[in-house]
C-alpha cells in the first residue's frame, strides 16, 4: 500500500497556545472527578481535543484585525453592513438578521413559522433544530436517503433526502401541516456528508409544487459546496463560490451558525427574501437577542464573522480542510479500524460497537472508547451513540438504542497539523490492538434532557 500523503498546511502559525501534557495517573483522577464524562474535564487537561468543530477554529490575521474595527454603537454598526454585504454575496438573500449563534436563528426563524401540530422534514435534522422545532408543540422529521445509516455505503452525495419520500409524506400529512422544509448541508447528524445540488434542486421543485418554503441549514456550506465541486458532474470548472450561490438559488433562506463555515467562535443568523417573516423575524430577536443590527453579538464579532464567511470559500483551505478529515480516517481505515464511510467534512466517525465487540451496547461501547482514548492518550472525542441518543420506553423503560453507536473525531478548523492527526491515529491503532482491556459503563446519574452533557458513569 502507498504511504498517505501527510496534507501540508495552507497557513503559516503566528500565534501559538500551549499544549501542557499530563500524566496517565492524573487523567484518571480527573476522569473520576468528572463522573467518566468527558465533557467534565478541564480543556487544559487535554491534549488533542477532538470533542466539536464548532466555535473551536483559528481565526486569521485578517480576521483578528477586524476585531480591532468593530465599532460598538447600539443601532446601526458598521461591521452589520460589512456582514450584510458578505452574506448577500453568497447567499443571495435580502434580510440578514444575525443572531448569537445558530440555534437563535432557528429559534427566530422556527418561532414565526411553526406552530402545534405542524410538521418539520430535513434529511436528518441535527439536535438544535429538532429541540427548537419540539419546544414549540411540532414535530420534527427525517426523510434522509435509507443508505444514510450504512456505515459500509461508500456514496457521493450520503446526506441526499429522500425526495421520493419527502412528496409521499406531504401528500400523506397535507401540505398545510409543513411549514417549511430544510436540509442540513452537510448532514452532521449523518456523518458530515455532502447533499447534492442535483437533490437541492429536486427538493425546491417539490416545495415549489407545494407552495412550502424551503430552507438550508448552512452551517457547513462552503465544505458542502467544495464536495459538489469535487464530485458531481459538471462543477469540476466552477468556482466553490458559483456553486454555493447555486445551492442558495435553490432555497427560500438559510440558518447558519457561524461557529462552522464562518470561521468565527461565536456568532450566527438566519437569511431570506420575504418581508413578512423579516418582521415577524426580528420582534422575536428584539425581545431574546438584541437589536437586529447586532442581534447578541458585538460589532467586532460582526465584523470577524463577515471576513470569516469568504476565507471559508477559499480552495486551498477546503482542499486542506477535507484532506486532513480523508488522512486521518486513512490511517485508521488502513489499520484495519472500523469506520463510517466515505469520510466526510468535518469529522472522523469511529464504529465503536465494531471496535469494542465485547461490549453490550446496554455498557454504552463508544463512551467506553471516549474514556479510554482520554485515558490512555489525553485525547478528547465525543460519543454518538446509546448515551446521547439511548431512550427509555415502555412500562419497564427498557431502554432504545441508536441505530449507530458512533464515536465523533471532529477536527477543529485551521487549529491542529497533520502530525497532530497522527498522534490521534497512532493512539487509536495502540488502543485497538489492547481493546480487549476496555471496559463498559454504567450510569449512576442524569438529567432528564440531553444527559450526555452532565451524566455521571462509573466502571462495570
Ligand atoms: C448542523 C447543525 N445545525 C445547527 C447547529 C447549531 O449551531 P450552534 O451550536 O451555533 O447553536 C449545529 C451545531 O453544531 C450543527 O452542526
Amino acid at each position: 500500500m502507498a504511504e498517505l500523503k501527510a496534507p501540508v498546511e495552507p497557513y503559516r502559525i503566528k500565534a501559538i497556545e500551549p499544549i501542557r501534557s499530563t500524566t496517565r495517573k492524573e487523567r484518571e483522577a480527573l476522569l473520576r472527578q468528572a463522573g467518566f464524562n468527558v465533557f467534565g474535564l478541564p480543556a487544559e487537561k487535554v491534549m488533542i481535543d477532538l470533542l466539536t468543530d464548532s466555535g473551536t477554529s483559528a481565526m486569521s490575521d485578517d480576521q483578528w484585525a477586524g476585531i480591532m474595527t468593530g465599532d460598538e454603537s447600539y443601532a446601526g454598526a458598521k461591521n452589520f453592513y460589512h456582514l450584510e454585504d458578505a452574506v448577500r454575496a453568497i447567499f443571495g438573500f435580502t434580510h440578514v438578521v444575525p443572531t448569537h449563534q445558530g440555534r437563535a436563528a432557528e429559534r427566530v426563524l422556527f418561532g414565526s413559522m411553526v406552530k402545534k401540530g405542524d410538521l418539520v422534514p430535513s434529511n436528518i435534522h441535527f439536535d438544535t433544530t429538532r429541540a427548537n422545532i419540539e419546544v414549540l408543540g411540532a414535530e420534527a422529521v427525517d426523510l434522509v436517503r435509507p443508505a444514510a445509516y450504512d456505515p459500509d455505503a461508500d456514496l457521493l452525495f450520503k446526506g441526499d433526502l429522500d425526495v421520493a419520500r419527502l412528496k409521499k409524506f406531504i401528500e400523506a400529512k397535507g401540505a398545510k401541516r409543513i411549514p417549511l422544509v430544510m436540509t442540513t448541508v452537510t448532514n452532521n447528524s449523518g456523518g458530515g456528508q455532502p447533499v447534492s445540488l442535483k437533490n437541492l434542486k429536486e427538493t425546491s421543485q417539490v416545495c415549489a409544487h407545494y407552495e412550502i418554503p424551503f430552507f438550508l441549514d448552512a452551517c457547513r456550506f462552503a465544505e458542502n459546496a467544495f464536495f459538489i465541486k469535487r464530485r458531481e458532474n459538471g462543477y469540476a470548472r466552477k468556482s466553490v463560490l458559483e456553486v454555493a450561490q447555486e445551492m442558495f438559488s435553490y432555497a427560500d433562506g438559510a440558518t447558519m451558525s457561524g461557529k462552522k463555515d464562518a470561521l468565527v467562535n461565536i456568532g450566527g443568523f438566519v437569511t431570506f427574501d420575504d418581508d413578512g417573516l423579516a418582521e415577524k423575524v426580528k420582534n422575536l430577536l428584539i425581545i431574546s437577542e438584541g437589536f437586529p443590527t447586532y442581534g447578541g453579538l458585538a460589532g467586532r464579532d460582526l465584523e470577524a464573522m463577515a471576513r470569516g464567511l469568504n476565507e471559508a470559500l477559499d480552495e486551498e483551505y477546503l482542499e486542506h480542510r477535507t484532506a486532513q478529515v480523508a488522512y486521518l480516517g486513512g490511517l485508521l481505515d488502513r489499520a484495519g479500524i472500523p469506520v463510517f464511510k466515505p469520510f466526510g467534512g468535518h469529522a472522523v466517525y469511529l464504529l465503536a460497537d465494531r471496535f469494542l465487540p465485547h461490549i453490550p451496547r446496554a455498557q454504552y461501547p463508544g463512551w467506553a472508547l471516549t474514556v479510554a482514548l482520554y485515558r490512555e492518550f489525553g485525547i478528547r472525542a465525543v460519543e454518538i451513540g446509546g448515551v446521547m441518543f439511548g431512550r427509555k420506553t415502555g412500562k419497564g423503560k427498557k431502554e432504545v438504542y441508536p441505530e449507530l453507536e458512533l464515536v465523533r473525531l471532529a477536527i477543529p478548523r485551521r487549529v491542529y497539523t497533520a502530525s497532530h492527526l497522527q498522534v490521534v491515529a497512532d493512539a487509536l491503532i495502540e488502543l485497538f490492538r489492547n481493546r480487549d482491556k476496555i471496559r463498559g459503563l454504567r450510569i449512576v446519574r442524569e438529567s432528564p434532557f440531553l444527559r450526555h452533557f452532565t451524566a455521571r458513569l462509573e466502571e462495570i
